[in-house]
């Protein structure tokens, strides 16, 4: 199958397809039995990441459960933390623990000189799913972006307010501006590995984006996305990257104007008509079923799944959550939705 075949790359070169593409951000993870059972063969989050047979496994898993038109791989946004010399665990319960970056001196300590070396496994699992996974599926690549990446290694683990991060940000601001411009650099340089072994579409995660004040969103959100997608450009001109700047409304508009990404993931509390008429001619619009829809299945799930074919229908889209799927999801109301926009 050519690649103008696949329909995440059609969609994101501008074209309405016959049907959306549709995948599902944490499309592996715990919500699948498979997924439990091979994760309980390594004990820590991050080896089991370094782990190319473990990982390209729990990738295809959820392609071969449910069909969908793409495969994310699997991997976490924290491994740039870690590959740049910053303590990550991962904690049951707790989530990731990072000894915090809160000074000039830490910032200074940190070094992107092994970052190829220790990023080598996750560029392993990409060239094995590439000829692993069929022939009309997607291979997607992806990072954090540095905003959100900046505020677990300042804040030491996930913070509803993302304090931490944003108080560097105003206190020092040329203390912030160094991580943000070392996670700019780290960053493109992972994501062109990646396009070299094989991904085909890349997805920065600015999951922390909502919390910045207007003009910190230009600064740290905006700036640093339009450089990572200025230097993929400059050594791949094709590769579509999507942004997911979450929780920022009418902002996303400057986001696209700015970045020009190709493709826009928008959040559950996003407007669909307005993302319709407002997003669409700028970007490929991505989204956005409420996970929590997803839990709870039957016909409220069917008529919300409705409701986005019918917006988007005659329009490039790609049906994707608002988020990431909730662990509790019943792996059979994934399945009802694949088939209803697949049918
Ligand atoms: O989407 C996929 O299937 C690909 C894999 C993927 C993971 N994390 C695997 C994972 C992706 C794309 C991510 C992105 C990620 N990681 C984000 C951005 C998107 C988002 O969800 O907001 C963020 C903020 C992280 C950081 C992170 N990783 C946190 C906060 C946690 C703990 C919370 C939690 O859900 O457990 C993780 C751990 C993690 N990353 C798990 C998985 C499957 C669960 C850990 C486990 O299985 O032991």
């Amino acid at each position: 199958m050519s690649q103008s075949e696949k329909l995440l790359l059609q969609a994101l070169a501008g074209h309405a397809t016959a049907r959306p593409p549709i995948w599902m951000m944490r499309q592996a993870g715990r919500f699948l039995p498979e997924y439990r059972e091979v994760r309980a063969t390594t004990s820590s989050f991050l080896e089991f990441c370094y782990t190319p047979e473990k990982a390209i496994e729990v990738t295809l898993q959820p392609i071969r459960r449910f069909g969908f038109d793409a495969s994310i791989m699997f991997a976490d946004i924290l491994v740039i933390p870690d590959a740049l010399g910053q303590k990550v665990t991962f904690q049951e319960n707790v989530g990731p623990v990072l000894e915090p970056v809160t000074d000039a001196g830490a910032v200074a300590r940190l070094s992107a000189d092994g970052l190829q070396n220790h990023l080598a496994p996750v560029y392993e699992t990409l060239k094995g799913l590439s000829a692993a996974l069929p022939p009309h599926v997607t291979l997607i690549g992806f990072a954090g972006a540095p905003w959100t990446v900046a505020t677990y290694m300042v804040g030491g683990r996930g913070s509803p307010t993302q304090a931490a991060a944003r108080l560097l940000a105003y206190r020092e601001p040329q203390t912030f501006q160094a991580l943000i411009d070392l996670l700019v650099e780290a960053t493109a340089s992972y994501l062109i590995a990646q396009v070299e072994a094989g991904a085909e579409v890349l997805q920065l995660f600015d999951t922390w984006a909502g919390s910045l004040a207007p003009d910190q969103f230009e600064k740290w959100c905006v700036a640093p996305t339009k450089k990572i997608v200025e230097a993929v450009r400059a050594i791949h001109p094709d590769v579509p990257i999507i942004g997911f700047p979450k929780g920022v409304g009418t902002k996303a508009v400057r986001f696209l104007q700015e970045t020009g990404v190709q493709g826009i993931s928008v959040d559950t509390g996003t407007d669909m008509i307005w993302a319709r008429e407002t997003l669409s001619p700028l970007a490929t619009v991505q989204g956005n079923l409420d996970p929590l829809a997803l839990v709870a299945g039957g016909a409220e799930l069917d008529r919300a799944t409705d409701a986005l074919l019918e917006n988007f229908a005659g329009r490039p889209y790609i049906f994707n959550l608002g988020h990431g799927i909730e662990k509790e999801t019943p792996p059979e109301h994934v399945a009802q939705v694949v088939r209803r926009v697949q049918a």
